[in-house]
C-alpha cells in the first residue's frame, strides 16, 4: 500500500499535487511519502510484536543501502529503526540522521580497516564479519584501539534465493558469509580472542523473495549453528536474520506478507532465547517513492512503434537496465482515450537505456508527466551522472508539506568538482 493516488485525475503525493511538483522542482525528481515508510514500518513492527515472546524485542535494522537520504533516514530513526549499513559513508549517514550508534549494524563482504576502526570507535552495536582475513583483521584493530568488539559471524547457509541472480547472495558460490562448519570454527576463534566478543550469527541469502521457503531454511540452520556453538559451552545471544523480503512491484502481486514472514520466524525461533535482528531495505522504501519524469517527445515510427522519450534515464534508475526490473509506468494526468503501446526510454546513448518494451498506457503527449513506482528502493541510491547528467533530486513529502531533501546540482556544480590536470 501506498499514498500515491490520483486526485480530481491527477496523481498526488500524500496531499500534493504532481503537477505542481514538477513545476518548482523541474524533472525527472524522485518523491518519497512519509505516511508510506511510516507505514511500511509499522506494519513490520507489529507483525513482529505479534510474537512478543520471541520477537517482541527484535531489532530492525534498515538497510541504508536501499535509500540512504538523510531525511529517510530520520523519519524512520524517528519511529525507533535501527540501521544495517556497509560502509562508513552509510554509518555516518545513519548516525547523522540521529540512529543511536548501539542501533547499528555494520555488515559487508570488504570492510577497510579504516572503516572497521571508523565502526569501532562509533560503537555500533556490532559488526557482522564475513571472513577469516576479516576477523583477523578485526581483532588486531580492536587491540590497537583497546576495546572489545561485538561481533556476528554472518553464515553462508547455500541457500540462494531472490528476483534476480544479481542479486542473490546465500548461494554456495556467493561471496558472502562463511560455510556453516567453518562458522563453528571462527565463532570459537573469535571466542578464544581478548578484543573480540562474538554475540550471535547473521545471513541474508538474498534480496527481493516472494517465498518463505529459502528463508526458513537459512533461519533454521542458524538455529541448529546456535543450538551446537552452546553445546560448545560458547553463548549466543543474538541473531541476524538479513532482509530480503519481496514488495509487489505491480499491485495484485504475490509475495509474502510480513505477518506470514513474522510468524515463520516466531516459529523457527521459538524457545531459542536469542535478540532477532531484521534488516529489511525494499520492504520499507521500494513503495514510498516514486520517480517522476516528464515526456520530452513520443516518436513514431513508419511501421508504428511509438517511442515515449523522457528526461530520466538509466543512470537517474538503473534497475531495469541492470536487473531487467519492471516498474509500473503511469502518467500523472491520464488522458482519455485507447491504451498505446509504447517502448518508454530515456535519453542516453545505450540501448539498455529501455525502461519497458511495449507497455500499454493512455495516450500520451509530449509533455506529460509520468511516474515510475516502486522507485523508493535502490533507485537514487544507484543513480550515477552519466552522460554528464546531474544526479537526480530528491524531494520528501509528509501530508500537505514537502521539501527538496537533496537538491538537483547546477552544471556549474556539477563540473565544480572537476579540476584540469596543471599541465594541460
Ligand atoms: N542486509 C544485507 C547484508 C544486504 O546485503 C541487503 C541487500 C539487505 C540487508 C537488504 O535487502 P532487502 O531487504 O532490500 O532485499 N540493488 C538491488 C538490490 C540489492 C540488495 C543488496 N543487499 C535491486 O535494485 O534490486
Amino acid at each position: 500500500m501506498d499514498h500515491f493516488d490520483l486526485v480530481d485525475g491527477e496523481l498526488h503525493a500524500e496531499q500534493v499535487s504532481l503537477t505542481a511538483l514538477a513545476a518548482e522542482v523541474g524533472t525527472p525528481v524522485y518523491i518519497y511519502s512519509t505516511a508510506t515508510l511510516t507505514r511500511h514500518y509499522t506494519v513490520l513492527r507489529e507483525a513482529l510484536d505479534a510474537h512478543p515472546s520471541v520477537l517482541g524485542d527484535s531489532l530492525i535494522a534498515y538497510a541504508v543501502k536501499a535509500n540512504s537520504n538523510l531525511s529517510v533516514l530520520a523519519t524512520l530513526a524517528r519511529l525507533g529503526c535501527g540501521a544495517d549499513t556497509v560502509s562508513e559513508g552509510e554509518i555516518r549517514r545513519a548516525l547523522k540522521a540521529g540512529i543511536p550508534a548501539d542501533r547499528i549494524i555494520f555488515s559487508g563482504v570488504g570492510k577497510t580497516d579504516a572503516e572497521l576502526a571508523f565502526a569501532l570507535q562509533a560503537g555500533v552495536r556490532q559488526i557482522n564479519v564475513e571472513s577469516v582475513p576479516e576477523l583477523d583483521r578485526l581483532a588486531a584493530i580492536a587491540a590497537g584501539l583497546g576495546v572489545v568488539a561485538d561481533i556476528a559471524i554472518r553464515v553462508n547457509p547455500k541457500i540462494g534465493a531472490g528476483g534476480h541472480a544479481k542479486i542473490t547472495t546465500g548461494g554456495e558460490g556467493d561471496k558472502f558469509g562463511v560455510p556453516a562448519d567453518e562458522a563453528l570454527d571462527l565463532y570459537a576463534r573469535a571466542a578464544a580472542s581478548p578484543h573480540l566478543n562474538p554475540v550471535g550469527l547473521g545471513c541474508h541469502i538474498g534480496s527481493q523473495i516472494t517465498d518463505l521457503t529459502p528463508l526458513e531454511g537459512a533461519f533454521g540452520l542458524l538455529r541448529k549453528l546456535t543450538e551446537t556453538l552452546r553445546q560448545q559451552g560458547l553463548p549466543v545471544t543474538r541473531i541476524d536474520l538479513g532482509g530480503g523480503l519481496g514488495v509487489p512491484y505491480v499491485g495484485g502481486a504475490v509475495t509474502a506478507s510480513p505477518a506470514d514472514y513474522a510468524a515463520m520466524t516466531a516459529r523457527v525461533l521459538d524457545g531459542l532465547d536469542v535478540e532477532a535482528a531484521f534488516e529489511p531495505g525494499r520492504l520499507l522504501a521500494a513503495n514510498a517513492g516514486i520517480l517522476l519524469a516528464r515526456v520530452i517527445q513520443v516518436t513514431e515510427r513508419a511501421d508504428g512503434r511509438r517511442f515515449l522519450v523522457l528526461d530520466a534515464a538509466m543512470n537517474d534508475l538503473l534497475r531495469p537496465a541492470m536487473y531487467d526490473a519492471f516498474h509500473e509506468v503511469k502518467p500523472v494526468a491520464p488522458r482519455e482515450g485507447e491504451p498505446v503501446a509504447y517502448d518508454i526510454v530515456g535519453p542516453v546513448c545505450e540501448t539498455g537505456d529501455t525502461f519497458a518494451r511495449g507497455r500499454l498506457l493512455p495516450p500520451i503527449q509530449a509533455g506529460d508527466l509520468v511516474v515510475f513506482t516502486g522507485a523508493g528502493a535502490y533507485g537514487a541510491t544507484m543513480s550515477s551522472e552519466y552522460n554528464s547528467r546531474p544526479l537526480v533530486p530528491e524531494v520528501l513529502v509528509d501530508g500537505e508539506r514537502w521539501a527538496v531533501v537533496r537538491a538537483r546540482p547546477s552544471y556549474d556544480e556539477m563540473l565544480a568538482r572537476e579540476t584540469t590536470a596543471d599541465w594541460l
